[in-house]
């Protein structure tokens, strides 16, 4: 095993980036100020409220996790954002309709009306179904990412910060599939300078982080660092990267249920999953071309769970599709249906219905506020390149190049556990239980 690393102290300020100021990024800032003012409770923040257990089961030994390893407080963030719509903190917030205005959002008011987003690279050909008018001006892709280089600079010295982390919570851009633009640094900085459509602009903020020696995290299922180009970057100037799409409605009941099914050698004829969401990401993703780089992050996990090539008898015919529909009367308050088309012994039908009425961004704020700590813990540790440890979080796990992605959600929960037991020199978990107290 790798050797334990030393880690860096969190002491000091510790600057959250945003790229895109909408329902996620202010439901997370918003919970942090609440948090930190004893107004709410982090629920859903495994850095925050998990335990984890070191040593024997006899040992009794089971810390918080921010007990146990040294995360940045709370009350040492602070946060940047970019948006194309210049609201600012208190009006997106307000505009998302997640949080009860009365009771998290007035009694912040000043602090969120404080955040106002730096104008973004933003281009309506990636994002069609918006348009805003805070958005910067340069003769080329390369000069954006200079003047988002300059921005981060920037806000590193105005808030006096020691550290920053930057979590993509932009919209879903189009499609796009990795090619010659992104296959090296020279080729991607070539196509940058010379306007390639290939280029979009959550690559520029991925490549502006990097080049800023600034971890970064993708929320959205966008290629954005995931690409060869800014993957060789992240590791050449030792940056933690980590992506693509928060897990939170559906894929998160999704892998939650697979491995379950699995383990038991239940067959899967089909699965259907459908959603109705009336928010500002529903509208984005009512487009086709962003839908599909939304679909293609959702298919992914069950193929990878349940290994049909593995299990020809149990999940070679799955019929697996997703859907998801914009419906404005629901806002932010997403309902997923999935119709599961389960098999037993003998190859006896039954079916599963689950119907989540879940908030997304409820769900992602916690994933956005545990990716910061994580990777700035990451860079403290001198960890660079694809963070895997980080999978738990996402839909569409970023791997190295040659692996398959991990997505059962309870082995890329064990691995992040045994990965800060790693960090803090404390022996790996087995579950082996031969000498009864493992
Ligand atoms: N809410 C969830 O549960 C969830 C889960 C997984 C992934 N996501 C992804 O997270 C992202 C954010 O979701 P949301 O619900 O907050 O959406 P949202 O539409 O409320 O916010 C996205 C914001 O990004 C801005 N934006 C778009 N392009 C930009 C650019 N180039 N630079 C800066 N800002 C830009 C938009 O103007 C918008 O304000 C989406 O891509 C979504 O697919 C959300």
């Amino acid at each position: 095993m790798k050797d334990t690393p030393t880690i860096q102290s969190s002491a000091g300020k510790l600057g959250v980036l945003l790229p895109g100021f909408g329902a996620v990024a202010t439901t997370f800032v918003a919970g942090v100020e609440n948090i930190r003012r004893g107004n709410a409770t982090p629920v859903g923040s495994v850095s925050q409220m998990q335990t984890i257990r070191l040593g024997k089961r006899t040992d009794g030994r089971t810390p918080k996790i921010k007990d146990f390893v040294d995360l940045t407080p709370l009350d040492n963030l602070v946060f940047g954002a970019w948006d194309p719509i210049a609201d600012d903190g208190y009006e997106s917030a307000l505009n998302a309709g997640v949080l009860d205005k009365h009771e998290h959002i007035e009694p912040i008011r000043d602090f969120l009306a404080s955040i106002e987003p730096m104008s973004a690279a933003f281009d309506t050909k990636y994002v069609k179904k918006l348009n805003g008018p805070n958005v910067k001006q340069a003769a080329n892709k390369k000069e954006l990412a200079e003047q988002l280089r300059q921005d981060i600079r920037d806000f590193r010295e105005k808030n006096g910060c020691d550290r920053l982390v930057m979590v993509w919570c932009g919209s879903t851009e189009i499609f796009l599939r990795p090619g010659a633009e992104h296959a090296s640094i020279e080729a991607f900085e070539k196509a940058m300078a010379e306007n390639s459509d290939q280029i979009a602009p959550s690559m520029l903020y991925a490549y502006a982080a990097i080049m800023e020696g600034v971890p970064y995290a993708n929320g959205a299922p966008n290629l954005s660092a995931d690409v060869p180009a800014l993957e060789q970057l992240a590791k050449e100037r030792g940056v933690p990267i980590a992506g693509k799409d928060f897990k939170t409605g559906q894929t998160l009941m999704k892998t939650i249920l697979a491995p379950g099914f699995k383990t038991r050698m239940l067959g899967l004829n089909g699965w259907f999953s459908t959603n109705i969401l009336g928010n500002r990401d529903g509208e984005v993703l009512d487009d086709p071309e962003s839908f599909k780089t939304k679909e293609e992050s959702k298919l992914g996990a069950l193929e990878y769970i349940l290994q049909p090539k593995m299990y020809p008898e149990l999940y070679k015919d799955l019929y697996h599709k997703v859907r998801i529909n914009y419906y404005p009367p629901r806002g932010d308050n997403k309902e997923g249906w999935d119709n599961i088309d389960i098999f037993g012994w003998l190859g006896y039908p039954m079916q599963i219905k689950v119907d989540f009425l879940c908030r997304d961004s409820i769900l992602a704020a916690p994933i956005v506020l545990d990716l910061a700590l994580f990777l700035d813990l990451a860079g403290r540790c001198g960890m660079s390149g694809i963070q895997e440890w980080l999978s738990f979080y996402f839909k569409a796990p970023q791997t190295q190049p040659g692996l398959y992605p991990e997505h059962d959600i309870f082995i890329q929960h064990w691995k992040l556990k045994n990965t800060l037991r790693w960090m803090m020199g404390e022996d790996q978990i087995t579950h082996l239980g031969l000498d009864y107290d493992d």
